[in-house]
């Protein structure tokens, strides 16, 4: 009986050794420890051994049985503190890896030009008035003095919707007509800035929605040279004093006189280069003195009123301005164009 308590040290600490993890090691208690192991059955059957071998074998036993107790809290020991430095290794954070980059959204380059618009216009005393992008007829055309199949209809190609009398605004001067029906009989200073759409061809000049802002002053004695001084000084802080600035004729059904507004060639500084068409000059905006019949529309005396109103493009702006060579990068959410501004 004592030689087969010595076998079962011997072997159950033999086998510890090659116990590799806890789980494995729960398994050798139950084996060697638990309730069903063989030491656990000489134990209890001490009391059935002849009288003087008892005491022998139940010191014996107990012996055993703390020894490989020991053993087993040892062994444990070391297993966990192995777990855990392998568990620490593994998730270990390099704090002197690198950062992944997060991502920043910036200001799309035509509210950061419309913003750089608003500045210039509000230190020279005009407000923004926002009008509607779905229009009537009535203000986007006719009270323009356009009526119905007046041919200059032709320069705006138009979305029209379903209901009669309804489109979507081909550009922001029907904001005029709400604007003077607003303000009527004050004076008016007001920027009209929106989307403007267009029943167009998509090319690298023309995209179907764009931008427009408006300018409209209306008040007595107001003159031409007055629409000059704004645009020159508009000029001189969007693109810098060393650009210079054209009025040339031209023709709106709701201005009169009409101009447009040129500024030297940016690329070739007047030149003359592929970008302004060798003409050494790049229109901005369109402009006027308004049209009596429209100053009347809104409300005002022509004998006694006066205006002047603008019409710019932003996005043309910022083409200019940066060198954008095509208007079609504007709305295409292309993120490698949009990060550059
Ligand atoms: N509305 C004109 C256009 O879209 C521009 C313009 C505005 C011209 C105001 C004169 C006065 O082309």
């Amino acid at each position: 009986m004592l030689k087969q308590l010595d076998e079962i040290q011997e072997q159950a600490l033999a086998a510890l050794e090659g116990v590799p993890d806890l789980s494995e090691l729960d398994a050798w208690r139950i084996r060697y420890l638990g309730k069903k192991s063989a030491l656990n059955q000489i134990l209890r059957d001490v009391g059935r051994l002849p009288r003087e071998e008892r005491p022998a074998v139940g010191r014996r036993g107990n012996e055993v049985k703390l020894a490989l107790e020991a053993a087993y809290q040892a062994r444990k020991q070391t297993l966990e503190q192995g777990e855990l430095a392998a568990l620490l290794e593994k998730d270990r954070i390099d704090v002197t890896l690198p950062g992944r980059p997060v991502p920043l959204g910036r200001i799309h380059i035509t509210t950061k030009t419309l913003r750089q618009i608003y500045a210039i216009f509000a230190q020279m005393g005009f407000q923004v008035y926002t009008a509607r992008d779905v229009e009537l007829d009535l203000y986007n055309f006719e009270l323009l003095n356009m009526p119905p199949g007046h041919p200059a209809r032709d320069m705006w190609d138009t979305f029209y919707t379903t209901r009669e009398g309804v489109l979507l605004r081909t550009h922001t001067s029907p904001g005029q007509i709400r604007a003077m029906r607003d303000y009527c009989p004050e004076p008016i200073r007001v920027i009209l800035p929106g989307k403007c759409y267009r029943y167009e061809q998509v090319t690298a000049r023309s995209e179907f929605m764009f931008y427009q802002v408006e300018g409209l002053a209306v008040g007595k004695r107001i003159t031409m040279t007055d629409l000059k001084g704004v645009m020159a000084e508009f000029v001189r802080q969007m693109f810098g004093a060393d650009r210079q600035m054209r009025f040339r004729a031209s023709y709106f059904p709701f201005t009169e006189p009409s101009v447009e507004v040129d500024v030297d060639c940016i690329i070739c500084q007047g030149a003359g280069c592929r970008v302004c068409k060798h003409t050494g000059w790049l229109e901005i905006a369109g402009a006027g003195m308004v049209h009596p019949l429209v100053l009347q529309n809104g409300g005002y005396d022509p004998t006694i009123y006066s205006g002047f109103a603008f019409g710019m493009g932003p996005e043309r702006i910022a083409m200019l301005k940066y060198g954008i060579d095509d208007i079609r990068y504007f709305y295409s959410n292309d993120l490698r164009f949009l990060e550059q501004f």
